[in-house]
């Protein structure tokens, strides 16, 4: 496709000149002496350049220019001078301008100076898209964050209007991360994705109202596993750069996304190590945590009985601190045990109405909101009710935290009759998690909090694995934390994660 560039000038000789000789160097041109139909042209449709005249009435060159880069941040525009001077000049450049031009023209000045304009443009492009890159591969390692950045990198390399990455799951297409403006129609860009999936190949398509859809997969070492798709401004075709350049760009989105599979798998690994060498060393201080507590419980006794009632007090701080231990012990034990689930039919709202009472009481919630969203179609689940309880308490009660002093906590659910899948929803606006957070959460031990044993995280989300189901967060810090659970209602075939 051809370049397109943008011509202004008042003087309508020197429009047709340009023109002209911008037409024999294979440009694609739209030349005016109106600053309102320039204006318009930038509006309808991307410019790769800009050539404006300084001195037009009313609008001078470098107020268009301005207005231009409103709509096109990175238009690189010349400004043409006949009275050219250093001063001038400079206060072009200052204000954005790639470089000026003296009229009349020399031949060999324009054409360098446009190919200079133009490879420069490419470069601030490549240079932008490396740094994106780089930043999605050094990020932090967790998917959700991953995929962000390759949604957000699209749209700034490819200067589109939004990016979708999707993701296939469980035989369908979800959409994982976002940026740009929200999209008029999803099923447009899902159907895309599903086409550049298949086709292993970069496809694009019509959008609304004369913007363009492209989608590229994202191919990962079996095949494809999702796509990302880009929409353009309305008007605006793709150019083969764009193609180019969002096929790069999927290539190595699709490494980061692998290599942070990869960091993941790493990680449970290691975590499943430390989580059952946890459980040997909890089940070796069982018995020994036992007999100190009958020890200490015998000393108090004795102690009271001699009429020492500080030694007695002290004897029974010794009875509830190994109490305390033993329930840590406990847990650990119960965590690292391989469960079994004893599915029960279970009533979802009221299990979450006991949670919200509990943590309600437990925890100071003078100015906190609790707001519940249930989803009235959804029915009773073969669920184990006292494990499921467990999870979601620690859900809801590391929200009640996140919020300390006030916000909202948000309980929702929603059912879909086709899957038989529940989603389960507990948001806050708390405190939110930093990236260090995020990696560790769910990792045996890992706590911010002062009292915490820092086993909640990792028991939710292996009840949810049990159950077949899955847990995700998101969470950003300073804005609040959204934990989704997609549960099936009853054991799914070879569903469940050991
Ligand atoms: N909703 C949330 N908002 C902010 N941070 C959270 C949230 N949920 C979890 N976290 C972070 O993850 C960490 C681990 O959570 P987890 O529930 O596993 O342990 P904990 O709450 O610290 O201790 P406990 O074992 O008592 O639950 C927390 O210490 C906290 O830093
Ligand atoms: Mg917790």
């Amino acid at each position: 496709m051809k370049r397109r560039v943008l011509v202004v000038d008042d003087d309508a000789a020197i429009v047709e000149v340009l023109e002209m000789r911008l037409l024999t160097m294979g440009f694609d041109v739209t030349a005016t002496s109106d600053p309102q139909v320039a204006m318009a042209a930038v509006e309808g449709g991307r410019f790769d350049l800009a050539l404006f005249d300084l001195r037009m009435e009313p609008t001078d060159g470098i107020t268009l220019m301005e207005s231009a880069h409103a709509h096109q941040p990175r238009l690189p525009v010349l400004i043409m001078t006949a009275h050219g001077t250093i001063e001038t000049a400079v206060n072009a450049v200052q204000r954005g301008a790639f470089d000026y031009l003296t009229k009349p023209f020399l031949r060999d000045e324009l054409r360098a100076k446009i190919a200079r304009a133009l490879a420069s443009r490419r470069w601030a492009r490549d240079r932008e898209r490396l740094l994106a890159v780089g930043q999605t591969l050094a990020s932090s390692g967790i998917m959700a964050r991953v995929l962000d950045a390759v949604a957000q990198g699209a749209v700034e390399t490819t200067e589109a209007e939004r990016c979708v990455v999707f993701q296939q799951e469980h035989g369908r297409l979800v959409p994982m991360a976002s940026a740009g403006s929200t999209p008029p129609s999803w099923p447009a860009l899902e159907a895309a994705a599903t086409a550049a999936m298949a086709k292993g190949l970069p496809v694009t398509f019509p959008g609304t109202e004369g913007a363009a859809i492209v989608a590229a997969p994202l191919v990962v070492q079996r095949g494809p596993m999702g796509a990302v798709v880009i929409e353009t401004a309305p008007g605006i075709e793709p150019t083969e750069d764009d193609l180019d350049l969002l096929a790069l760009f999927t290539s190595q989105a699709a490494v980061a996304v692998r290599n942070t599979h990869e960091l993941e798998r790493l990680r449970s690994g290691a975590l499943a190590a430390l989580g059952r060498m946890a459980t040997e060393v909890a089940h070796e201080l069982k018995n020994p945590l036992a007999g100190l507590r009958l020890y200490a419980r015998h000393l108090e006794a004795r102690l009271t009985k001699g009429g020492d009632a500080d030694g007695a007090g002290l004897a029974q701080k010794i009875t509830s601190t190994v109490d305390h231990l033993a329930s840590v012990v406990q847990e650990i034990t119960a965590f690292g045990r391989p469960p079994e689930l004893h599915r029960v039919p279970t009533a979802l709202h009221a299990l979450l109405d006991e949670c919200l009472a509990f943590a309600q009481a437990k925890c100071e919630a003078a100015g906190v909101e609790v707001i519940r969203a249930y989803d009235p179609a959804c029915p009773d689940a073969l669920l184990d009710a006292r494990e499921l309880r467990k999870a979601l308490l620690n859900l809801v009660l590391n929200g009640m935290e996140a919020l300390g002093a006030g916000g909202r906590l948000t309980v929702g659910t929603s059912y879909r009759a086709e899957t038989r899948i529940v989603t389960i929803v507990v948001e806050d606006t708390g405190t939110g998690m930093s990236d260090e957070t995020l990696s560790r959460m769910f990792d045996l031990f890992f706590t911010t909090k002062p009292q915490g044993t820092g086993l909640g995280m990792a028991l939710a989300r292996s009840v949810i694995d049990l159950h077949g189901g899955e847990l995700t967060v998101h969470s950003a810090v300073g804005k609040g934390t959204r934990i989704t659970i997609r549960l099936p209602l009853e054991p799914v075939p070879g569903g469940a994660r050991a």
